[in-house]
C-alpha cells in the first residue's frame, strides 16, 4: 500500500496526470528473453502481473532489444521470445486482456530512445549498478547499448505514460533513472509524462528460495537449485529430492534452520493446508521424515508446474497462433506509443 500512497502523492504534484484515478491508472513492465522462467519468476511477478491486467490497462513487453545489449547473437533470440511469450500466456497473462508484445515491433521506441540518449549523461550511465556489472561480465562487449540500457527501458515505461512499473528490488535505480530523465524532458520541452514508479506488492510478494539453502530462485545461477516452469517432472522430482536437510530437531518445537525453513515455504505455496499443518506437527513433535516431507513436496510441484509447463509447450509450437498473439499486442502497443510520440515532437517542436 505505501508504494500506492506515495504514488498518489507525486500525482498531486504533476498537473498533468491530475486526473488519475486507479481505474486509468497504466501499468508497464518488461521481461528479457533470457534464461528460462522460474517459480520465484511466477510468484514474484506473473501472479501479480495477471491480477493487474484485471484492474489497470496493462503493457508487458518481451524485451528483445534489450537482449541484444548481452546476447548480439540472435540465432536463438527468434526462439527465446516465442518461449517467454507461451509461458507468460501459460502462466495467465490474456492477451485480450493486456497488451502483450515484443518490444522491437514498437519502431517508436527507438525514436524515444534517441531523443532521451540526449537527456541522459555520460557519468550518470557509468554509475549505475547494472551497467558496472555486465561491463565486468563481458570486457570485450562494453557497447554503447548496454551503457544507455536504462534509457531503452526509460522509453519502455513513458512511450505508454505508465506510472507503476511491477519489477524486482534490482530495478529500482533505473527506475529512478527515468523519474531523473522524465523530469528532465518535462523541464525542458513541458510537461509530457508522468513519474513512473516501481508498484510495490507488499505482502503478496512472496519470497522463493532456492533449494540448496543459500538465497532465492534465479534465472541464471544454481540452475540445479531452481524450479524453471520448463522442468519436467523427472527433473522437478530429483531437484527436490537433493534439497538439503538434516537428521530432524532434536527438541519439541526448536526453530527451524533456513535450509528447513526454505522447504516448508517451498511447501506454503503449492502443497494444501492439510499437508503443511501435518509437516508442521511432526516437526514440532519431532517425528518429522525428511524423505517423505520431500516427496511430498516434489509432487506437489509437479501437480503445480506440469500444467503450465504443458500448456507452454502446446502454445509454443503454435506459431501461427503465437504471431497473432504479437500482432494484437503491436497493435495496442503503437497505438498508444504513436499518441505519445505525437505529444513527444509537438513539445520538441520537431513539427516544422
Ligand atoms: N530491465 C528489465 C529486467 O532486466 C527488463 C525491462 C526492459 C523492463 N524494459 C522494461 C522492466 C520496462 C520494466 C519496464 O528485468
Amino acid at each position: 500500500m505505501a508504494a500506492k500512497a506515495a504514488l498518489y502523492f507525486t500525482v498531486k504534484h504533476n498537473s498533468y496526470i491530475c486526473c488519475m484515478s486507479k481505474a486509468n491508472a497504466i501499468v508497464m513492465s518488461g521481461i528479457r528473453p533470457t534464461g528460462f522462467l522460474h517459480l520465484g519468476n511466477y510468484f514474484g511477478a506473473m501472479r501479480n502481473y495477471v491480477k493487474l491486467q484485471d484492474q489497470y490497462t496493462c503493457f508487458f513487453m518481451v524485451a528483445d532489444l534489450h537482449a541484444l545489449t548481452t546476447h548480439p547473437d540472435t540465432k536463438e533470440l527468434k526462439e527465446n521470445v516465442h518461449r517467454v511469450l507461451a509461458e507468460n500466456i501459460a502462466c495467465g497473462i490474456d492477451p485480450d486482456k493486456a497488451a502483450l508484445y515484443c518490444q522491437s515491433h514498437v519502431r517508436e521506441t527507438s525514436e524515444l530512445y534517441l531523443y532521451l540518449n540526449m537527456l541522459a549523461y555520460l557519468g550518470e550511465l557509468e554509475k549505475t549498478t547494472t551497467f558496472k556489472e555486465k561491463a565486468r561480465m563481458q570486457p570485450d562487449n562494453i557497447n554503447a547499448g548496454l551503457l544507455t540500457y536504462p534509457v531503452l527501458q526509460t522509453a519502455d515505461i513513458i512511450l505508454h505514460r505508465a506510472t507503476w512499473v511491477p519489477v524486482g528490488k534490482d530495478q529500482e535505480q533505473h527506475l529512478e533513472m527515468a523519474r531523473n530523465f522524465v523530469n528532465r524532458f518535462n523541464h525542458r520541452y513541458g510537461n509530457v509524462f508522468p513519474e513512473p514508479l516501481a508498484y510495490n506488492f507488499g505482502e503478496d510478494l512472496v519470497k522463493v528460495p532456492s533449494l540448496d539453502g543459500t538465497g532465492k530462485m534465479s534465472k541464471s545461477e544454481n540452475q540445479l537449485a531452481t524450479l524453471y516452469l520448463a522442468d519436467t517432472d523427472e527433473v522437478i522430482r530429483k531437484k527436490v529430492m537433493k534439497a538439503k536437510t538434516d537428521g530432524g530437531p532434536t527438541a519439541p518445537d526448536s526453530a527451524k534452520p533456513d535450509y528447513i525453513e526454505n522447504i516448508f515455504q517451498l511447501m506454503r505455496l503449492v502443497s494444501t493446508t492439510e499437508v503443511i499443518a501435518h509437516y508442521e506437527n511432526a516437526y514440532n513433535d519431532c517425528s518429522i521424515r525428511y524423505g517423505d516431507m520431500k516427496k511430498q513436496l516434489a509432487e506437489d510441484m509437479v501437480q503445480f508446474i506440469s500444467p503450465i509447463r504443458e500448456k507452454a509447450e502446446s502454445i509454443r509450437t503454435n506459431e501461427s497462433y503465437l504471431h497473432d498473439i504479437m500482432e494484437k499486442g503491436a497493435e495496442k502497443a503503437r497505438k498508444s506509443a504513436s499518441e505519445t510520440m505525437n505529444l513527444v515532437r509537438e513539445a520538441m517542436g520537431l513539427h516544422y
